[in-house]
């Protein structure tokens, strides 16, 4: 284990852009002193799985099913970010909430990164295509992406940074969810950046 560099878990349910956006940042040392220790998913079939195997980067499908409760699986799950010495654990596209118990055991080293302008349009429910028909529904003149702090309220922890895109008169929430998402992953980089080398957080653990 190369504890020279910082150490990312990546959790992950579906088709992994931002975790390729995280790849393609160390791959051209954009992110320097970085390593993706593991990628974990909840979801059998994500394609965030086959990008980290293409990167021969550690991936683990992490069945809820094969365990009688969530706080068996995230027995489990916190088992295998800690065996990995993670630094920072982030949810790029991960559809489960996370219980207040595992939030506590890795406070302030979790971020999320969410496809609008939080404290608006964020919370339980708002995932996906949902997040940009809203947007749209009530005529926002700008959208875009925030990373935060993962804390128990869903989507309403510290706010990291944003990126802002404008919310033209003929997108549908696929084009304004497709301009957001080039966003995201320019965002995801620089907060990683931010959250690992500029703040002064101690992550002794
Ligand atoms: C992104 O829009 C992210 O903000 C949200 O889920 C989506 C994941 O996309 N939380 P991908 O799996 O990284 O392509």
């Amino acid at each position: 284990m190369n504890k020279a560099k910082k150490r990312l878990a990546i959790l992950v349910s579906g088709s992994g852009t931002n975790l390729q956006a995280i790849i393609g940042a160390i791959n051209n040392k954009e992110l320097t002193n970085t390593e993706i220790a593991i990628v974990i998913s909840n979801k059998k079939d994500a394609y965030a799985l086959k990008r980290a195997q293409l990167n021969q980067i550690k991936n683990i499908y992490l069945n809820p099913k094969d365990f009688l409760n969530n706080e068996g699986y995230e027995t489990e799950l916190i088992k295998i970010i800690k065996d990995e010495n993670v630094d920072l654990i982030i949810l790029a596209g991960y559809t489960r909430i996370l219980s207040a118990k595992f939030i506590d055991i890795f406070s302030q080293r979790i971020i999320n990164i969410h496809p609008a302008l939080l404290p608006k349009f964020g919370g339980k429910g708002m995932y996906g295509l949902k997040v940009h028909e809203e947007v749209i529904r009530s005529k926002e003149k700008e959208s875009g992406c925030t990373t935060h702090f993962v804390t128990s309220d869903v989507d309403a922890g510290p706010i990291i940074a944003q990126r802002k895109v404008p919310v033209l008169e003929k997108d549908t929430p696929d084009t304004l969810q497709q301009r957001i998402l080039i966003e995201e992953h320019k965002l995801i980089v620089e907060t990683i950046k931010k959250v690992l080398f500029e703040f002064a957080f101690s992550y002794n653990k």
